[in-house]
């Protein structure tokens, strides 16, 4: 199993090898579904309330405002409507949504639950990579226990609110995370984004109004609707309330998830992984290999929204790839690149050539046969995928190439013939 650390007070790592995963009466015991039966004494309206206070923003890489996601849902006239529980999990070293669905399945269908009833959704998907076998046959018997104990089906513990929820095994293609990606595989098609808006809350699957959750977003809503915002408030800093989970690989010492509230310096999370192993601290992929780069003079940073953005980084989805200083970082961005050209899914040509064109490009200065006009182009290439791409992925796969050109400039120039 995937090894945990916590800095802090958990929240969403609370139950981990504490309840039986397999066990409805074990999370029952520890408090579970309490949530839901207090969110029912209350209206969809006083809960979309606490979740704007709680300033919850979306863990799966962007870090949208999840009541703000909700209230838009909420508002549409068409019914029905979908809550989709986004397990795709497709960033490299990102590991964060099977340790929750292994380890405590029921939190994440309690928070889809939660969703469902404050946006007025009767129907609801979890998209799970196939490969993630032991969380789907962790969540198939769940779902089966939570319809045997009436927290989910027709009049859920004797209201009008009726959820139905299925299990829906995705592609196992990166794009397929992607949110409108995701709703065309759900729907049956081939896993292509599509253009926004209309953004999914407004027009989603089938057409109608749906939320696309992260994992680890909707495990956060049980805590902030039984305590209440101000109790998940005490976690964090403004602007970056709660607790992220971080998922620690590369050169580290200890590698696995590390569950702090937001604030926590970089290099303290780094610390509490054993430290850099093999070498000194050269830099850290952070947020993903579609995140950004933060270099070794960078680390005593606070990770949160505010303080990472002003070195143009961001808590992303949660990797931390540590890189030690033996790591030659044309050869990180050539594997970064190669990952996203195989990944590109084709649909419009930024993405479908610069990807290609660009990961050529690097092979070449890696192999020391480029001179300086290959990588200016590599430069412009980079900069005209981040400008045109259709959608995410072609937008931010020049992240890392970009920043290293500017932090490692002679790095680079070292492997110009
Ligand atoms: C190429 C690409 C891949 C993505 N993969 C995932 C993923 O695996 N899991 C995820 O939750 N979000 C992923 N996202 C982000 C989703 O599009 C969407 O923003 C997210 O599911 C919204 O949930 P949140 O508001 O709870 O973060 C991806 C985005 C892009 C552009
Ligand atoms: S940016 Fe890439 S992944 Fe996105 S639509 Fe264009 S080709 Fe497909």
């Amino acid at each position: 199993m995937i090894d945990f650390k916590v800095i802090g007070t958990p929240i969403l790592l609370r139950n981990i090898k504490k309840i039986d995963p397999e066990s409805i009466e074990a999370y029952i015991e520890t408090g579970g579904y309490e949530a839901l039966k207090k969110a029912l004494k209350k209206s969809p309206d006083e809960l979309l309330e606490e979740v704007k206070k709680s300033e919850l923003r979306g863990r799966g890489g962007a870090g949208f405002p999840t009541g703000i996601k909700f209230e838009i849902a909420k508002n549409q006239k068409e019914t029905p409507k979908f809550v989709v529980v986004n397990a795709e999990e497709g960033e490299p070293g990102t590991f964060k949504d099977r340790i929750i669905l292994e380890n405590d399945p029921h939190l994440v269908i309690e928070g889809a639950i939660l969703a469902a009833y404050i946006i007025g959704a009767n129907y609801g998907y979890i998209a799970i990579r196939p490969d993630y076998t032991l969380a789907i046959k962790r969540l198939e018997k769940a779902i089966q226990d939570a319809y045997k104990y009436g927290f989910l089906g027709d009049n859920i513990l004797g209201s009008n609110f009726s959820f139905h929820l299925k299990i829906k095994r995705g592609a196992g293609a990166y794009i397929c995370g992607e949110e409108t990606a995701l709703l065309e595989m759900i729907e049956g098609k081939r896993g292509e984004p599509r253009k926004k808006p209309p953004f999914p809350p407004q027009k989603g699957l089938y057409g109608k109004p749906t939320v696309v959750n992260n994992v680890e977003t909707l495990a956060n809503l049980p805590f902030i609707i039984y305590y209440g915002s101000e109790e998940f408030k005490k976690y964090g800093v403004e602007g970056s309330y709660g607790t992220k989970l971080f998922c620690m690989s590369g050169d580290v010492s200890w590698k696995g998830i590390i569950e702090i509230p937001f604030g926590v310096k970089l290099s303290e999370i780094i610390s509490l992984a054993g430290g850099v192993k093999g070498g000194k601290l050269k830099a850290v992929i952070l947020g993903g290999v579609s995140g950004s780069l933060v270099k070794y003079d960078e680390v005593d940073i606070e990770v949160d929204y505010h303080s990472l953005g002003r070195i143009q980084a961001g808590p992303g989805c949660g990797t931390i790839i540590v890189l030690n200083d033996k790591r030659d970082i044309v050869d990180v961005c050539e594997n970064i690149m190669r990952f996203f050209k195989d990944e590109s899914c084709g649909k419009c040509f930024p993405c479908r050539l610069g990807t290609e064109a660009s990961y050529r490009i690097i092979k070449k200065i890696k192999e020391k046969k480029a001179n300086l006009h290959d990588l200016f182009n590599l430069e412009r290439i980079c900069k005209t995928m981040k400008n045109a791409s259709f959608c995410g992925l072609g937008q931010t796969a020049p992240n890392i190439i970009l920043q290293s050109l500017q932090k490692f400039k002679d790095e680079w120039l070292s492997h110009i013939s």
